[in-house]
């Protein structure tokens, strides 16, 4: 599985801790920035790059890390078909995959610490989606962009 990590300057710490966690276990990983403390990356555009990657097929799954982990992640999920996910806390990161088949793990860097951050993503990468009633309930999100964006 390829996975790509983006940041806004503020979680670069953070997103580069993940990649290395993520790279170690044996998983291919792509960094979409940003590339250093210093190197000032509004959120929405990272977001948005790992989102689109993902809409093409160059990678499969994301990581995304902000402040909040909430502003980078309305981005990812403006891109039509993408689903993105804040947590702090692995149970939510097992649901978001299990009920809501998120492509994406969002974080913030200013909320949850670096090993909770490892425990959250090794859960939401160790996680599967059910299917079932979930997908009916995925889909209905799904129409949501069929009804109002027109491709
Ligand atoms: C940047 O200061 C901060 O606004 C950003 O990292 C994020 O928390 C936005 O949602």
């Amino acid at each position: 599985m390829k996975i790509g990590f983006g940041s806004d300057h503020a979680a670069v710490e953070l997103k580069n801790v993940l990649l290395e966690h993520m790279k170690e276990k044996g998983y291919e990983v792509v960094d979409f920035g940003a590339a250093s403390p210093t190197d000032k990356v509004d959120y929405p555009v990272p977001g948005r790059k790992v989102a689109e990657a993902i809409r093409r097929g160059e990678i499969d799954k994301g990581v995304l890390v902000c402040g909040t982990g909430v502003g980078i992640s309305l981005a990812a999920n403006k891109v039509p078909g993408i689903r993105a996910g804040v947590c702090s806390e692995p149970y939510t990161a097992k649901m978001i995959v299990e009920h809501n088949n998120c492509q994406i793990l969002a974080m913030g860097a200013r909320v949850v610490g670096t090993e909770l951050a490892k425990m959250i993503c090794d859960t939401f990468f160790d996680s599967e989606f059910q299917g079932g009633r979930h997908a009916r309930r995925v889909d209905l999100i799904c129409q949501v962009e069929r009804d109002y964006c027109k491709e």
